[in-house]
């Protein structure tokens, strides 16, 4: 049986918005858990198998094709791997529809487990129970995600980044989403919190950092669930032919600029995500399935 979130997962509107507007990773975030993976493998054998669960369309699963003889992405949506095949450019990576509370590998088979944006999705008991039987006795689990960006002007300017934030943030919960959902970073301290391991710890300062157009942030902010919902609601409210939120926000930013002549296209601001990565290994869930 697949999750439950497939159904949203599966959705033709959310998948294309996903994969154009969601960052991709960059190498520090493979460095930094390769660095954990190294200092906990036990034996001369090089690294076999790891595992992307939740993968999306494959946006952090080729950050480690380079360390690992086999990678195999897995998601509990068929359109996800649909689109993660087509972008696939690595011969030893491969994708799989499946869920990530009943994993389709033996035990102690994984070097690596690793999740990208996903774990708060999941049935995280679970999960956990589930890595602490595929994973090999030296096996590691790296479980990342990001925070809410920030957004400037330029991010060395802290004032003008402070008014920028405000216009982005202020905005999106006023109008589009009035119950802000929690703020990542906050969700996987609880996660971390609830692991069970030998040795477990968290980093925290590894950041991507890109120049973005003003309709790629407008993107991003429609690839959350919580515009999804917005937009449901809307449809069904009698305020649905009310000006878009979403066209607020874009005229906010450029009246804040001075360039309400500009198509959103040829604005461009700086964005940045703090990313944190919880590290474990020697897993202890096994048969504690709630
Ligand atoms: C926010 S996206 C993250 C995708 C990608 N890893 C990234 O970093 O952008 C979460 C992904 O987790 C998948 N997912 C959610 N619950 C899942 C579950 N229980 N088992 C497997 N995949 C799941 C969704 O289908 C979705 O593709």
């Amino acid at each position: 049986m697949l999750a439950p979130s497939s159904k949203y997962f599966n959705r033709d509107d959310v998948v294309k918005i996903y994969q154009q507007h969601r960052p991709q990773y960059n190498k520090d975030v493979s460095d930094k858990i390769m660095e954990f993976v190294r200092k906990h493998h036990n034996s001369e054998e090089p690294y076999d198998l790891a595992v992307d669960v939740g993968c999306g369309s494959g946006q952090a699963t080729s950050l480690f094709a380079s360390h690992f003889r086999e990678v195999i992405g897995i998601d509990c949506s068929h359109r996800q791997i649909e689109e993660a095949k087509l972008g696939n450019k690595f011969l030893n990576i491969s994708f799989l529809v499946g869920d990530a509370e009943a994993l389709p590998f033996k035990d102690k088979s994984i070097d690596l487990i690793f999740t990208a944006a996903a774990a708060h999705w999941f049935n995280l008991p679970k999960f956990l129970n589930e890595a602490s039987r595929i994973l090999k006795p030296d096996g590691c689990m790296g479980l990342f995600s990001y925070c809410f960006p920030k957004v400037g002007r330029s991010l060395k300017d802290a004032e003008s980044q402070k008014i920028d934030d405000a216009i982005m943030w202020n905005h999106v919960w006023k109008h589009i989403s009035p119950n802000p959902p929690t703020e990542p970073m906050l969700k996987y301290a609880n996660i971390f919190k609830n692991i069970k391991a030998k040795h477990k710890e968290r980093n925290d300062e590894v950041k991507i950092k890109y120049t973005w157009t003003l309709e790629q942030i407008v993107g991003l902010i429609k690839s959350y669930s919580w515009y999804g919902a917005y937009l449901d609601m809307k449809m069904k409210s009698v305020e649905r032919n009310s000006p878009n939120a979403i066209d607020g926000l874009s005229q906010a930013f450029k009246q804040s600029m001075g360039v309400e002549h500009l198509q959103d296209s040829d604005v461009h601001l700086e964005i940045e995500w703090e990313i944190f990565i919880v590290l474990a290994t020697g897993l202890n869930h096994t048969g504690q399935n709630e």
